[in-house]
């Protein structure tokens, strides 16, 4: 699908989301990766539940792992959007559609986000099921959601800053919250296969700790629309070359299921820490 105008889409997803939820105005958003579904079910009280595919420009996740639903929830007082799953350039979807659950937070009033992912390691000290804060990322996919056609004049201009990606106010937070989390640079690929062992020492070689097949675009749609953004990364393998097993996506999903319950705190905490004195 080629979206035309990906901010007029993220504008009727919003108002579809404001009468699918009876909800006007939602706080924080929360993408969640691979194998991190299950969280959904323990962060709040559940206000209404949607289809995700069933709001414009949302193709069905066709991911395991992955769950065909946004939630609205209320924790703490903040009011949450979560989505259960994301797309990604692998499938085939372009960077529009990729990072239009980010788009669509941020017309549905959200002033950060929360990406998460599963990734692969390339520190050799962290141990499976470790939990990073992405410090910084390296857009590796060749996209951009930038590419294509200006912002329209109520959107800001296209060569957005992204000098602190990833907000340092919230990876504090994050850290208050749990002390034993890891700080990294992520290195975003296209995906579709995991990757060879020279291109994990490649990526080393470029500064990356972490490897993965999403949230480099989200990160810079978020950005792009002034939305803070808190990444975090599930080291479910170590990466190629440095496991001593081949890598396989019964394995992500596994080491995800087995960190949920750190997962749901962290979220949780840093949920409680945003929340309005
Ligand atoms: N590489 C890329 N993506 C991943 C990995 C990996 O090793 N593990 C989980 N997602």
């Amino acid at each position: 699908m080629t979206i035309e105008d990906p901010y007029e889409l993220a504008a009727q997803a919003a108002a579809a989301i404001r009468s699918a939820t009876g909800i006007d105005r939602h706080d924080v958003a929360l993408v969640l990766g691979s194998g991190w579904a299950g969280a959904a079910d323990r962060l709040g009280d559940v206000a209404a539940d949607v289809e995700l595919s069933s709001i414009p420009g949302f193709p069905p996740p066709a991911v395991a792992g992955h769950r065909n639903l946004l939630r609205s929830i209320d924790a703490g007082g903040q009011k949450l959007l979560v989505f259960g799953g994301r797309s990604h350039l692998y499938e085939g979807h372009d960077a529009a559609t990729v990072v239009h659950g980010v788009r669509t937070a941020a017309a549905a009033g959200c002033g950060a986000v929360i990406l998460t992912n599963a990734a692969g390691g390339l520190n050799p000290a962290w141990p499976v099921g470790q939990l990073v804060l992405i410090q910084d990322q390296i857009n590796l996919s060749g996209h951009s959601p930038m590419v294509g056609p200006p912002p329209p004049e109520d959107q800001p201009g296209r060569f957005c800053d992204l000098t602190e990606a990833y907000s340092s106010r919230l990876r504090r937070l994050a850290h208050s919250v749990d002390s034993r989390l890891a700080d990294g640079v992520y290195a975003g690929l296209i995906g579709g296969n995991y990757e060879t062992p020279a291109e994990i020492r490649m990526l080393a070689t470029m500064g990356a700790d972490l490897v993965g097949m999403s949230t480099v675009l989200e990160a810079v749609a978020a950005r792009h629309l002034g939305l803070e953004v808190l990444g975090i990364s599930l080291v479910t393998n170590l990466a190629a070359g440095l496991s001593p097993a081949p890598l396989a996506h019964t394995e992500v999903l596994e080491a995800a299921k087995e960190a949920e319950t750190r997962v749901v705190d962290l979220i949780r905490g840093v949920l409680a820490g945003l929340a309005p004195e």
